[in-house]
């Protein structure tokens, strides 16, 4: 049995895979492959682990009806056309709960980045210009009493809301299709419309899929109604929010700042006017980027390509339904 990685991989993930006297293809060159190598190293194999944005399309997908799963090491799953998957009978698997910690942290850091202006005051540094003491510059907001409002309030969600509400006892109201009764009931968080979101939260921060649903969710109307002293902050996909429109709701004030860590494209271009403005803090999505959150992704990435290769149950399932075919 034989499975392709679209790229490196941490050792436990990898271990694990050998232990069991798997074959690994790895690509190891430092660049994304493209379609036609996807599809050309997956042909030579039973199984493909994804690590990366590698399209997972319609063509993709009959092309290489032959895999007996896809496991991949990500919990977002957008580049996948999985009710194609499901009607070929491939099994796919993703990494969820392991990294809600790691992204929480990352959310955090680029809220708390944004309001004090803190990435800008570190390039001033650099470029030679930390000057005399001014009284009336580089002034921020603080964050206490704040109310965070959570577009898509899942695992990753919950741990941000964790975190803000315990370090600045923020109030937390959310945005979700459903009830979130852990946050209901441990932090006390209200679910409202879109709206009261837009007009109630003081930060901002997303959590969601990304999906035909939320795709572009955050334009000009939705900055439009956001508080002036308000703070965006995105660490899910970078679609979900329409760049052009977030980069004039900061130029004409309409809100505070923002903190992203991810951006439509990636990677972002270096000249992107978003980059040099002070309350605008952007990181190259790295939320899931600690060893521990990675280390583990990898062991369930590991661990559903032996299910599946196995002709079993894969432990963590996208498209269950697939084993009702
Ligand atoms: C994910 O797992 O989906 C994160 O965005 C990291 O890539």
């Amino acid at each position: 049995m034989k499975v392709f990685v679209t790229g490196t991989i941490p050792q436990p993930g990898l271990s694990l895979l050998h232990e069991k006297g798997i074959e690994v293809l790895e690509w190891k060159e430092k660049r994304e492959l493209t379609n036609d190598e996807l599809v050309e190293c997956s042909k030579s194999c039973d199984a493909l682990l994804s690590v990366g944005p590698n399209k997972i399309d319609k063509q993709f997908l009959q092309t290489c009806s032959h895999l007996k799963v896809i496991a991949l090491h990500s919990v977002g799953y957008n580049k996948v056309a999985v009710e194609v998957a499901t009607e070929l009978g491939i099994p796919i698997s993703n990494t969820p709960e392991v990294l809600s910690d790691a992204t929480a942290d990352i959310a955090f850091l680029l809220m708390l980045a944004a309001s004090r202006q803190a990435f800008y005051a570190h390039k001033q540094i650099l470029a030679g210009k930390w000057g005399f003491f001014e009284a009336t510059a580089d002034l921020g907001l603080e964050l206490k009493g704040c109310t965070l409002g959570i577009f898509g309030l899942g695992n990753i969600g919950l741990e941000m809301a964790r975190r803000c509400a315990g370090a600045y006892q923020m109030k937390v109201i959310y945005h979700n299709r459903g009830h979130n009764k852990i946050a209901e009931s441990e932090l006390n968080a209200q679910r409202v419309s879109f709206n009261d979101l837009l007009t109630q939260s003081d930060i901002i921060s997303v959590h969601a899929n990304l999906s035909e649903e939320t795709k572009g969710t955050f334009n000009l109307a939705a900055f439009s109604k956001m508080k002036p002293q308000s703070i965006f902050v995105n660490v899910a996909r970078g679609a979900i929010h329409h760049e052009a429109d977030l980069l004039t709701a900061l130029q004409k004030k309409m809100i505070w700042g923002a903190g992203l860590d991810v951006t439509d494209p990636e990677p972002m271009r270096p000249d992107n006017p978003l980059l040099s403005l002070p309350t605008v803090a952007i990181l190259p999505h790295i939320g899931s980027a600690t060893v521990k959150a990675r280390n583990a992704m990898s062991v369930i990435a590991a661990q559903n390509i032996i299910a599946g290769l196995n002709g079993e149950r894969l432990p963590q399932i996208i498209n269950s339904e697939v084993y009702d075919k």
